[in-house]
């Protein structure tokens, strides 16, 4: 077994994962689990399931093994497997708060020495606060670090209300409000990238960005979620979360120190210099067919996909539009980042020669896990004359040795919750800000259009952007980066 020094906790974790049965834990946290726990990176764990569900420990364990066959990105070992399913435990929700504290107990008697206790709460906002109270009941406060999921409130008055209610029973140290998208390999390497070179910090900024683009299209439908989402829609969903968190990692002023307080101080100003939301400025889309999927209103309102063109009033980025699109059951599933670079003054080249005929030139970041980046530039065509054409530098995650080392967003957040380390946490503050500067829109949406599964969402999309186009679908497609698939 790998042990990965200087990466975990330094304490066995006990970790109460409510919502056990849901989708999330099946899909992401259940597998997650399993790949820290066998992978070595925590010193000890016992998970204890919570969930409605009236089931025991062995149906648990039988729960959780079909979820790592279906979702585990990695091969289940049995030696390892048979290992884990030993740590698992399941106390049904209705139990009462007493059941729940002396499996806790009982969970820290097996561990060796001193543990930490993890409450993940993969639940809806509805029942959030319910399960916190719960644990506070049973007096599972102290020693404890608590994992919040999206959304956090539906708006600015229900999230400081959410926030005001946590805060009675878990101080604000103890919460982690997660947002998967930061714990994705790509996001942090937009730190790296930004300030870890020399190169690219100077251009980063007004005088050289002529606007952003931030688009993460979706090919899923919703599957059993509807019930979630008829009541949260595409922005609320996506990008109040998801995109402008970051919207805050590309924008941000270098932070003083690479920890948790400089990088969300720097992360606030961004949300604190966001210009509200103007709903002219917006456009809603539904897909043809929602309405008549299981759990949706016939008359829904809700849109499965949203573009937004956001401000950003302050000396770096004045004037620079950052265009965010997302959506259900579009014609590709993309996470991309897109810089557009001011185009040059192009005198000197004749007419026909190409120049900026394919576009100015773009930094453009995959936010795939396996991530990749590509900066497209204009260069000379070969042979006789001056012919443009557009080329460009990729550089993709598999080229490096270390692509198996990538831990999944969830892994790698829940890793660093466990050892107590806000950087890629969100907080109260701004998670209000970014209700605060959503609450023009919320108050007045405009119209939902309609648009057909497959395509890129309604066709108003095209003069949100004008004069400028939308970066996808590409032009030209990601060099392969395994070409012989080896
Ligand atoms: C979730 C949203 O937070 O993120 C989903 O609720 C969305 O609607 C998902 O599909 C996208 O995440 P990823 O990691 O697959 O890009």
């Amino acid at each position: 077994m790998r042990i990965a020094a200087g990466v975990g906790p330094g304490f066995a974790q006990v970790v109460v994962l409510v919502g056990a049965t849901g989708d999330l834990s099946r899909r992401k946290l259940l597998p997650g689990l399993y790949h820290l726990v066998s992978g070595g990176f925590i010193p000890g764990c016992r998970i204890i399931g919570v969930s409605l569900d009236a089931i025991d420990a062995e149906q648990f364990r039988a729960f959780a093994r079909e979820a790592l066959d279906q979702f585990s990105s990695r091969t289940v070992d049995e030696e390892r497997w048979a290992t884990f399913a030993k740590a698992l435990d399941y106390v049904s929700l209705a139990a009462g708060p007493q059941v729940l504290k002396a499996a806790v107990e009982a969970a820290e008697a097996m561990l060796p020495g001193e543990s930490r206790r993890i409450h993940y709460l993969s639940v809806p906002p509805s029942a959030a606060l319910s399960a916190v109270r719960l644990l506070g009941e049973a007096g599972l406060v102290e020693r404890s670090r608590v994992i919040m999921e999206k959304p956090f409130g539906t708006d600015l008055a229900s999230a400081a209300l959410l926030n005001a209610r946590l805060h009675e029973v878990f101080s604000e140290d103890q919460i982690f409000r997660i947002d998967h998208f930061l714990g994705k390999e790509p996001a942090q390497n937009i730190l790296a990238f930004r300030f870890a070179n020399g190169l690219f910090e100077p251009i980063w900024n007004r005088n050289f960005i002529d606007h952003v683009q931030i688009d993460v299209p979706e090919t899923l439908a919703l599957g059993k979620r509807t019930g979630f989402y008829e009541q949260t829609g595409a922005y609320r969903d996506m990008v109040v979360t998801h995109l402008f968190q970051i919207l805050a990692f590309m924008a941000m002023e270098p932070p003083t120190a690479l920890e948790p307080r400089s990088i969300s101080e720097e992360k606030n100003k961004v949300f604190r210099s966001m210009l509200p939301i103007d709903p002219n400025f917006v456009v809603r889309g539904q897909y043809v067919g929602y309405r008549a999927e299981e759990g949706v209103d016939p008359e829904s309102d809700t849109e499965t996909f949203i573009a937004v063109k956001c401000l950003i009033d302050n000396w770096r980025w004045a004037g620079v539009p950052f265009y965010l699109r997302t959506g259900k059951r579009l014609a590709e599933g993309q996470r991309i980042i897109s810089i557009a670079f001011r185009e040059p003054p192009k005198s000197m080249f004749p007419v026909g020669s190409g120049v900026g005929a394919q576009g100015p030139d773009h930094l453009t970041f995959d936010l795939a896990d396996a991530s990749k980046m590509s900066l497209s530039f204009y260069g000379k065509r070969p042979g006789p004359g001056m012919r443009l054409d557009k080329h460009s530098l990729q550089f993709a995650m598999h080229d490096t040795e270390r692509i198996g080392d990538v831990l999944e967003a969830y892994e790698r957040l829940i890793l660093d919750a466990m050892r107590g380390d806000h950087t890629l946490f969100t907080t109260a503050e701004g998670i209000e800000r970014t209700w605060e500067v959503s609450m023009p829109l919320l108050e007045a949406p405009p119209p939902v259009r309609l648009y057909a599964p497959g395509s890129w969402g309604p066709k108003s999309i095209h003069q949100l952007v004008a004069p400028h186009a939308w970066r996808l679908p590409f032009e030209r497609a990601w060099r392969d980066p395994n070409p012989a698939g080896g």
